[in-house]
C-alpha cells in the first residue's frame, strides 16, 4: 500500500487526476471504475482540463461506478448518473454508451444487483478503481455490518450517511433510503485501488488502514488487496 499525503484538496486532485490518467494513458481501453462525492470533484475537473489541453483520450475507455441511489431517474440532479454527466462525461470525449451505473430506477433492485454484478464481471472488473471513504468506513455504499458484503447488492442507508449526504439534497426528507452499491468483493476484483480522502477523514483512514481488518470498518478490507494506493489531504 501507497499512502501519499498532499498539503491540500487541489494537490490531492491534480495527482489523483494523474494517477488516474497514467492508467487510460496506458490502457486506452481501460474500464475505470468511478466515484462520486465531494473527493473526486476536483479530480474530475483536472481530468477535463487535461482532455481541453489534449493530453488525454477517453474515447476507448469505459466506466463503472461504484453505486446508486434508488428511486432517482438518470435526469434528477441528485442522481449518481446526473452527477457522472455533469462532473465528467460532458466535459470528455468518452462515449456515452461506455459509461455505467446501477440503474436506480430499476423495478426490481434485486435483479437489477446481479445485472450490473455480472456486468463488471463481464468486463473483466475495473483496471483503476477510485473510491472515498465515508466517515464511518463505508466504501460504496457498503456500511459496517457483520460481513463484508460480496457482490452488488441493494443497501438501506444508514442514518449517519443519509444525514452525510443531505447537504447535497434541498431537504432532507429527499434523500433516498436506499441504493444500489458494488459489493466489497465487486471492488476487490479491481486490478489497483485508489483512495482519496480529505482531512475530515485522518481519523477513520488511520483505522481502516492500521487497524483490525473487519467488516465494521468496511475500507479495512482494503489492508487485503494487492495494489491499493491512498492520498490524504493534510488541510
Ligand atoms: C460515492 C460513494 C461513497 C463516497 C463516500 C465519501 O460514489 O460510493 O462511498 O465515496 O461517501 O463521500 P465524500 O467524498 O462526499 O466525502
Amino acid at each position: 500500500m501507497r499512502i501519499l499525503e498532499t498539503e491540500n484538496y487541489e494537490e490531492m486532485s491534480v495527482l489523483a487526476a494523474r494517477i488516474i490518467g497514467a492508467q487510460v494513458l496506458l490502457k486506452p481501453d481501460c474500464i475505470l471504475g468511478l466515484a462520486t462525492g465531494s473527493s473526486p470533484i476536483g479530480a474530475y475537473q483536472e481530468l477535463v482540463r487535461n482532455y481541453q489541453k489534449g493530453l488525454l483520450d477517453f474515447s476507448g475507455v469505459r466506466t463503472v461506478n461504484l453505486d446508486e441511489y434508488c428511486g432517482l431517474a438518470p435526469e434528477n440532479p441528485n442522481s449518481y448518473r446526473h452527477f457522472m454527466d455533469e462532473n465528467l462525461f460532458d466535459k470528455i470525449n468518452i462515449k456515452k454508451v461506455n459509461t455505467f451505473l446501477p440503474d436506480g430506477m430499476a423495478q426490481n433492485p434485486e435483479q437489477e444487483s446481479a445485472r450490473y454484478e455480472a456486468l463488471v464481471t463481464s468486463l473483466g472488473g475495473a483496471d483503476l478503481q477510485l473510491l472515498g471513504i465515508g466517515r464511518n468506513g463505508h466504501i460504496g455504499f457498503n456500511e459496517p455490518c457483520d460481513h463484508f458484503p460480496k457482490d452488488t447488492h441493494p443497501v438501506a442507508l444508514t442514518q449517519s450517511t443519509i444525514e452525510a449526504n443531505s447537504r447535497l439534497f434541498e431537504r432532507k426528507e429527499d434523500v433516498p433510503s436506499k441504493a444500489i452499491t458494488m459489493g466489497v468483493g465487486t471492488i476487490m476484483k479491481a486490478d489497483k485501488i485508489l483512495l482519496i480522502a480529505g482531512k475530515e477523514k485522518k481519523e477513520i483512514i488511520e483505522e481502516a488502514l492500521f487497524g483490525k481488518v473487519t467488516p465494521q470498518v468496511p475500507a479495512s478490507v482494503l489492508q487485503l488487496h494487492k495494489d491499493v494506493t491512498v492520498i490524504i489531504c493534510k488541510s
